[in-house]
């Protein structure tokens, strides 16, 4: 199953777009919802090193092989931060460091007491702490890559589906590499998936819930999945998910697309019907 962290090491490296015609983009613009989820998806793409600040304070940083594989990981979810803000520009809409440092600077107490609480946590829970970020880390790429191959496909705007393509051959290293941790390590530990269960259950929501306002998550949700096809698609990933060990029948993707409801022309014509 997939590749192991050497070849990882060899194949990680920073997107390129340079050989794209961006300026498709000005004689055919994207329209304002398929913009709307570029922005969300820059946003979250260039917090990662936040989500690394908080991983690195559990017990996750002292395991070499974890700490190889988020030092990569960091550096490709830059790029492709760096690629949607190219995107962003190509239509005339500012993607600075200002806004970023704004973003960050905007999330609150609770955004610095994680880390203490990650902290506190790891220590009580130990090592199987590490295996429910690798599990956490498995459904937020499955959820990632799956949200690219949507909005390129319901963008109809070959240039972004050819650079949303780019970034899903990484998030889907990525993903192998959080399955094959979470797989091997909940195999062999039945605390550490009762306590990945509980987590995810009460805690886990859409990646970029904690840093977006919540009326963004919900629209990226109805927009690339509140329809039948994105349905389908959430039980799809549901059901990969719960090959992992423990981790059976827990249906989150499906239950969030549910609670972000459909998309207005969607809901209105099934009332109708
Ligand atoms: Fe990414
Ligand atoms: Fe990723």
């Amino acid at each position: 199953m997939g590749f192991g962290l050497e070849t990882y090491k060899e194949r990680a490296s920073r997107l390129h777009w340079d050989d794209l015609d961006f300026e498709a983009f000005a004689e055919r613009p994207l329209d304002a919802d398929a913009l709307r989820c570029v922005r969300y998806m820059h946003d979250v793409e260039y917090h990662t090193i936040c989500y690394l600040r908080d991983l690195l304070v559990t017990p996750a940083h002292a395991d070499p092989e974890v700490t190889a594989f988020l030092s990569m990981w960091a550096f490709e979810e830059l790029w492709h931060g760096e690629a949607l803000g190219a995107v962003l520009a190509a239509h005339g809409i500012a993607d600075g460091t200002a806004q970023l440092a704004d973003l960050r600077t905007g999330l609150g107490w609770r955004d610095r007491v994680r880390p203490l609480l990650l902290g506190l946590g790891g220590w009580m829970a130990g090592r199987d702490v590490v295996a429910v970020e690798m599990a956490w880390g498995a459904l937020n790429e499955s959820t990632t890559q799956a949200g690219y191959s949507l909005l390129g496909r319901k963008s109809g705007h070959p240039v972004l589906k050819e650079l949303l393509g780019r970034i899903m051959r990484q998030e889907g290293r990525h993903l192998d590499f959080y399955t094959r941790q979470a797989t091997r390590r909940l195999a062999t530990s039945g605390r550490a998936q009762r306590l990945a269960r509980a987590s995810l259950r009460h805690l886990w929501k859409p990646v970029g819930s904690g840093i977006m306002a919540t009326e963004e998550t919900r629209f990226l949700l109805r927009y690339l999945m509140g329809d039948a096809g994105g349905r389908e698609t959430a039980r799809r990933l549901d059901a990969r998910f719960d090959r992992i060990p423990g981790m059976g029948g827990l249906g989150l993707v499906t239950r969030a697309v549910t609670a972000a409801g459909q998309p207005p022309a969607l809901a209105s014509s099934e009332a109708q019907s």
